[in-house]
């Protein structure tokens, strides 16, 4: 009996122990560590309880073992809603912690847009391709040949002067007009022809009207009967497009080598319909392109019978364009590249 009692008493001092420390824990984590150090069979307050079994005598050791067991269970036990009441608490805090409002706008992401220039390129191609005329892409080295003689422009020609061209070596340059893709495309083709091949063209040539690359939309129609007037009736379709219904054009004389006549193409001034304004200059008309039925030399060098068929030519210039579309005054601004002169034409798709 006296074992008993001083059994009970010790047990007893090793729950208050215990429980002592459990008011200290703070996490999942203490409890864990308390509970290995306390349950440890060698050196825990409790678990060397139980491998001191054996050294109990045999009569006291079914007493002893019935009190350790309830100890034991009552610690585990505690343990038990300890971990459950931290482990519910940490995870709440990580809740909080992670909480995501989805309703908080997301930053504004700066989108990128299309050139203005790439946009109007954009914009008659689609009217191009809906009348029928097919996409030639050329390139941007030429050789003389292509550049200049194919196309009329023999050697010691006045015209190469006008355009003065960067020469890469003797034999190759930068293409001063998309007109070298004609060629091309007529050694490539046999009649109907109806192309267009938009590009870049380089001249050394620099002021607020002229950029030294620069960018143009060839077109070509070759076919029995062609005229003058097919010209006119699919450029006034063209404008009425581009520029909104009405706007109509003129032809004037004029002279290039490959065309015969020639022709420059004015477009009644979209900003004032052709009343008259400082855009137009007063005149209610605008020179936008360059035109002309195809020369028969040139239609004859490249292997076609100018009695039997004919062609209109055109060169666009497309900054032209997009600077009467978008009211632009310096045609640099295309080229310096300033985000702020940029970023304005996302609108106009
Ligand atoms: N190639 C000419 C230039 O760059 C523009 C041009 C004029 C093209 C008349 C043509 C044309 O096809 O027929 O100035």
């Amino acid at each position: 009996m006296a074992e008993n009692q001083e059994l009970a008493k010790r047990l007893q001092e090793i729950r208050r122990e215990v429980s002592d420390k459990f008011a200290e824990l703070t996490s999942a984590q203490s409890v864990y560590e308390l509970r290995k150090s306390i349950m440890d069979s060698k050196v825990g307050r409790i678990g060397s309880l139980m491998r001191e079994m054996g050294k109990i005598p045999a009569e006291e050791r079914a007493d002893y073992g019935k009190r350790v067991n309830e100890l034991k269970n009552w610690a585990e036990q505690q343990f038990n809603e300890l971990n459950e009441r931290f482990k519910q608490a940490e995870l709440e805090a990580r809740y909080r912690r992670e909480k995501i409002d989805v309703t908080i706008p997301a930053p504004a992401r700066e989108i990128g847009n299309l050139h203005p220039v790439t946009l109007v390129t954009n914009e008659l191609v689609d009217v191009f391709s809906s009348m029928g005329f097919e996409v030639f892409e050329g390139t941007e080295i030429e050789t003389d040949h292509y550049n200049f003689t194919a196309l009329n422009i023999p050697e010691g020609h006045p015209a190469r002067d006008m355009q003065d061209t960067f020469y890469l070596s003797d034999k190759f340059l930068l293409r001063t007009q998309t007109s070298a893709g004609q060629i091309h495309v007529m050694e490539a083709k046999k009649p109907p022809i109806k192309v267009i091949s938009p590009g870049k063209v380089f001249r050394s040539d620099d002021d607020a009207t002229h950029s030294p690359m620069f960018t143009q939309m060839e077109g070509l129609v070759v076919d029995k009967g062609i005229t003058l007037a097919d010209l006119q009736g699919m450029l006034n379709e063209l404008v009425g497009k581009v520029f909104g219904e009405g706007t109509t054009t003129r032809l004037r004389p004029s002279y290039f080598p490959f065309t015969e006549p020639s022709v420059e193409v004015d477009v009644s001034c979209p900003f004032c319909n052709g009343k008259g304004c400082s855009v137009c200059k007063g005149s209610g008309w605008i020179e936008i392109l360059g035109a002309g039925m195809v020369h028969p030399h040139v239609l004859e060098m490249n292997g076609f019978d100018s009695e039997k068929c004919t062609g209109f030519a055109f060169g666009i210039g497309l900054e032209r364009i997009a600077m009467l579309k978008y009211g632009i005054d310096d045609i640099r601004n295309f080229y310096i590249n300033d985000v702020r002169f940029l970023k304005n034409f996302d609108r106009f798709d």
